[in-house]
């Protein structure tokens, strides 16, 4: 961890909650756990197959897209206004508890502060204003020029252009595994934070540390 100048977080599931999207969810299903489990994963999938599919559809488009198919595969019919409620709860996610405090740890000794995510910018704007942390951030950073998401190589060169240092300087931060793997593919020092104690994937160069959550890491980066 010796030299890290940035560090680049990714959002969703890193330092905001995606389970808090449930709190919407409950209005329309008695197993919100479900609804939000189901959502996020095919919101995953549909970015990672449209990657590949060269064709690119911004996330919040394609977070709307994930959502019908949830909703169909559980039975839930909804309406126009309902629909608009529980997709705008991505622009509302609640940050993990130790997330300011650890971001502030971090920062000591000026050590600068990104977002780098697969949400658009507006996404990304609201969702950080809400939660109180946007004020953190040198730059927030958004898949959404590029056309393409992560873990496409191109995704993290962005925190390289951004912060305007090498590689080895940028430590990327993400509880998303595939993620960390797809940093550290690129070539960039990573921190998986492995909330779930999910076992490691098999997916190339390990991350080059793994922490239970950001306080953790925030004691280990020193
Ligand atoms: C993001 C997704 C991976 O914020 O959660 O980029």
């Amino acid at each position: 961890m010796d030299g890290i100048e940035a560090v680049a977080f990714d959002l969703y599931g890193t330092l905001l909650e995606v389970a808090s999207v449930g709190r919407a969810a409950a209005e329309v299903t008695g197993e919100p756990a479900a609804l939000v489990d189901l959502w996020r994963q095919k919101q995953l999938e549909y970015t990672w197959l449209r990657s590949l599919m060269g064709r690119y559809q911004d996330f919040w488009a394609t977070t709307g897209d994930a959502l019908d198919y949830a909703l169909d595969r559980l039975s839930v019919v909804v309406d126009e206004a309902t629909r608009a409620r529980l997709l705008g709860a991505w622009l509302d996610v609640r940050p993990y508890p130790e997330v300011p405090d650890a971001l502030d740890a971090l920062a000591l000794g000026g050590r600068r502060l990104a977002v780098l995510s697969n949400g658009t910018p507006d996404m990304l704007e609201a969702g950080l204003a809400a939660a109180g942390l946007r004020d953190r951030f040198e730059h927030v950073l958004s898949v959404d020029d590029l056309g393409v998401f992560k873990p496409h190589p191109s995704v993290y060169e962005l925190a390289l252009k951004a912060f305007n240092l090498p590689a080895e300087r940028i430590l990327f931060v993400s509880s998303n595994a595939w993620d960390a793997f797809g940093a550290r593919a690129f070539g960039l020092p990573v921190a998986w934070v492995n909330r779930s104690g999910a076992p490691l994937e098999r997916l190339g160069a390990p991350p080059t540390v793994v922490v239970p959550d950001l306080a953790a890491l925030a004691e280990a980066v020193g």
